[in-house]
């Protein structure tokens, strides 16, 4: 199998449009070796010729544009592309609004857990995919589902589970100050892995996760290669940068660093590769010469960029 990552920021991507803090400004300038990153995706392909998306960006042309492998081929139809399928892990807008690029006329299926398709049926806006080329597809949580493309199986199983997290930002209920009206199923993580192969073949994809359970890291133990979510380094660090008052797990994502951040809950998980994605423009490991990058990296984690291939 192999993974690429075509999206390595959180929502917002890197740099931020609006965003004038020290991060972004240097990315902006070329300064210090920070790269520009997209946001969050990543494809995953059993035989190099047809892909899945895990998320689609609203940077989706833009990753297109960079990965050649996501192109339609030169040898094929008038119109074709090698995306055969779409699998969603949460309906926030950083992992659901490049489907309205994937217009067009374009046969794909579209999977997602039972929620996140409803919060797409209740935006109209996602009827420009064509109901009769864009198949939605549940995975029920829990459940090992064969993925498949327009023209048959794409040699990849996807299974699915809820894990802590939140419901979409724009979808929050405000009456309820605890969980915002989330439910299991708003946000999901995903092993994906060619049928058969062993676990150290395997990877997990969970971009958004508020915290680790005694369930997270019995699904992960001994696995090949987890992609997690690398949102914040602290979880107070969008208030301490000044750019807005919410923390990481108002956000509904775990911290890297701390006590009960991911480095330490996942240490004692046996792992062949782990790796941070869903970066948020505010993170210091986004600066290489940081003392948090060597720290994560120093604690076996590296932080995921965009065009980063993966093997298993
Ligand atoms: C998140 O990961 O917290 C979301 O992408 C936030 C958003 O939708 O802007
Ligand atoms: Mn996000």
């Amino acid at each position: 199998m192999r993974l690429r990552i075509i999206g390595s920021a959180a929502g917002g991507g890197f740099p931020q449009w609006n965003c004038n803090y020290h991060l972004s400004r240097r990315v902006r300038a070329g300064s210090d070796g920070l790269q520009p990153r997209t946001q969050s995706s990543l494809a995953a392909s059993a035989d190099g010729d047809n892909w899945v998306l895990l998320n689609a960006s609203p940077d989706i042309r833009e990753q297109i544009a960079a990965n050649p492998v996501l192109q339609p081929r030169a040898s094929g139809p008038l119109r074709n592309s090698p995306i055969k399928a779409v699998v969603l892990t949460n309906a926030d807008v950083d992992h659901i609004a490049g489907l309205l690029t994937l217009r067009e006329k374009q046969p794909f299926n579209l999977y997602a857990s039972r929620r996140i398709l409803d919060a797409l049926a209740a935006n109209p806006i996602f009827n420009v995919l064509d109901a009769d080329l864009v198949k939605r597809i549940e995975l029920p949580l829990g459940s090992v589902t064969a993925l498949e493309g327009p023209d048959g199986p794409l040699g990849l199983e996807i299974e699915t589970y809820a894990v802590p997290g939140k419901i979409a930002l724009f979808l929050e209920d405000g009456s309820d100050p605890v969980n915002y009206g989330s439910e299991a199923g708003d946000t999901i993580g995903v092993r994906i892995a060619e049928p058969g192969a062993d676990a150290a073949r395997h990877a997990h994809y969970i971009p958004g996760c508020a915290r680790v359970t005694a369930d997270l890291t019995a699904r992960l133990s001994g696995v090949g290669c987890l992609l997690f979510d690398g949102t914040v380094y602290t979880d107070t660090e969008m208030p301490d940068a000044g750019v807005g008052a919410k923390t990481g797990q108002r956000m509904g994502h775990i911290a890297m660093s701390g006590g009960d951040g991911a480095i330490a809950a996942l240490a004692g998980t046996e792992l062949g590769q782990r790796i941070f994605v869903h970066i948020n423009n505010t993170n210091p490991v986004l600066d290489p010469a940081s003392p948090e990058r060597k720290a994560v990296e120093a604690a076996g984690w590296h932080v995921g960029f965009d065009g980063q291939e993966i093997e298993l």
